[in-house]
């Protein structure tokens, strides 16, 4: 669930309007002291309820109405997926057309072009995507399981290896060092508080946290895991990949002279470079190989995002899977045409609003809205759930099975309590305040 478009289509895209080191700073840190005692709330109220993130939240606690903050968490996953899968339906697309199509016979400096030509062409979008939202039904259809396991296995490691290659090979090239000192130097002058916003939003995007996809995906976790470290593998990987996807993107873009605030199309149009390069044959094989693990990476990302609220119509409603998933799947389709068409397709979808100084797409306002603005909020409200209703000791008792050493008591219980009981609420509650007023144009910080 964690590793997905989030770490290389998203990540550096936000990391380049937030100022580049600066930023990677702040998300690291975010990531990993915010992001690791959510996580390990999240999947232990999975765990502990069994059941769909509505469930969770009303049944670990007598005050039955907290389970609407579980439905909001829901209907996040559903916006989320609506442009989720636009974005993945163009990584298929560009598996095509490197693969396949005359994308790296195009000069360097028209790939922004193509980009833009791509994105509103509304037939290739929408063929794609249906590809892909259908290819997540089924698996989601049969469960979560088998198949997709293994072939997570090979897959992602085999995605990290290609990255590595790809930024070796990179950093080999004339020019490449401006982009890694634009990526790797705080520039202390760029610090800003959305930045912040930015980089929260970032960590639990690209962690999949504070919408009940870990509660969903906590429910089918054993007794016997340890759900400590499964926490801190999953953080590692998800970061390292977004880390690498940055020191790719940062340097293609210094050498090719774009804008790293470009904004959704970013990598689509900075990638293409590098595999150009390699001549057309290679070029061809290992960009269309590229994409195709993207679109891998993409998919296991879009089950667990689906499997939020089918799972919550399956266990609280009583609807048969299949029929369930196929009506969510094509109602959550529907609502991400807006955002499909946002890219230059529909004038007014393109400047759908204005805001932070900038116009932005349908795509983007959603993004911001469902993801950047309230998995924060719907972190801070988690924390003070797992703390005040559901209660430190209930949680520690959940945690302890599978952990060998005892829990209560050690540091690392002392510090998620401290975080969960006053920093997150305090600190989230604000993040989604500020990114909220900023979208309305008042500036609170
Ligand atoms: N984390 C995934 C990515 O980085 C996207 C994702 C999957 C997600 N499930 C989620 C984001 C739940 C937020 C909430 O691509």
């Amino acid at each position: 669930s964690a590793v997905g478009l989030g770490n290389i289509w998203r990540f550096p895209s936000e990391a380049g309007e937030g100022g580049g080191g600066i930023f990677l700073i702040i998300y690291l840190a975010l990531a990993f002291f915010v992001g690791f005692p959510i996580m390990v709330g999240e999947i232990s109220m999975g765990r502990a309820a069994g059941s769909d993130a509505y469930g969770a939240y009303r049944n670990l606690s007598p005050k039955r109405q907290w389970g609407i903050v579980g439905l909001f968490g829901i209907l996040c996953g559903f916006m989320i997926l609506s442009f989720y899968n636009v974005v993945a339906g163009w990584a298929f697309g560009y598996f095509i057309q490197i693969g396949f199509g005359d994308l790296l016979s195009t000069p360097k400096s028209e790939f922004g072009n193509y980009f833009g030509a791509y994105a509103s062409d509304f037939t290739d979008n929408l063929v794609y995507s249906i590809v892909f939202m259908v290819l997540t039904a089924i698996i989601v259809m049969r469960g979560v399981k088998g198949g997709i396991e293994t072939a997570s296995k090979v897959l992602m490691p085999l995605l990290f290896v290609i990255l590595i290659g790809l930024i070796v090979y990179t950093l080999t090239l004339d020019g490449a060092m401006a982009g890694v000192k634009a990526y790797l130097t705080p520039d202390f002058s760029k610090l800003e508080f959305s930045t912040l916003f930015g980089a929260a939003g970032q960590a639990f995007f690209s962690l999949s946290l504070g919408m009940g996809a870990l509660i969903t995906y906590g429910s089918y976790f054993g007794r016997e895991q340890n759900i400590l470290s499964s926490t801190a593998i999953v953080i590692v990987a998800d970061v390292s990949v977004a880390f690498l996807a940055g020191m790719l993107i940062f340097p293609l873009v210094a050498l090719q002279g774009g804008d790293m605030a470009a904004g959704p199309g970013l990598v689509f149009v900075a990638l293409p470079g590098v595999f150009q390069e390699m001549g057309p044959v290679l070029g061809k094989v290992v960009g269309g190989g590229f994409f195709l693990l993207l679109c891998f990476a993409a998919l296991t990302s879009t089950i667990s995002l689906l499997e939020v609220p089918v799972a919550y119509f399956v266990d609280e409603k009583k609807w048969p899977r299949r029929t369930t998933v196929m009506v969510l799947a094509a109602v959550i389709f529907l609502i991400g045409l807006p955002s499909m068409l946002s890219l230059g397709a529909v004038d007014w979808l393109t400047n759908f609003s204005f805001y932070e100084g900038k116009s932005k797409e349908f795509l983007t306002v959603i993004d911001d809205v469902f993801s950047t603005a309230s998995l924060p909020l719907g972190g801070a409200l988690m924390s003070i759930y797992i703390a005040y209703q559901w209660k430190m000791k209930n949680f520690a008792d959940e945690v302890q099975h599978g952990v060998n050493r005892p829990f209560k008591g050690s540091f690392i219980y002392k510090y998620i309590s401290f975080m969960l009981m006053f920093v997150c609420p305090l600190l989230l509650f604000t993040i989604f305040l500020g990114k909220v007023f900023g979208m309305l144009g008042i500036t609170l910080f």
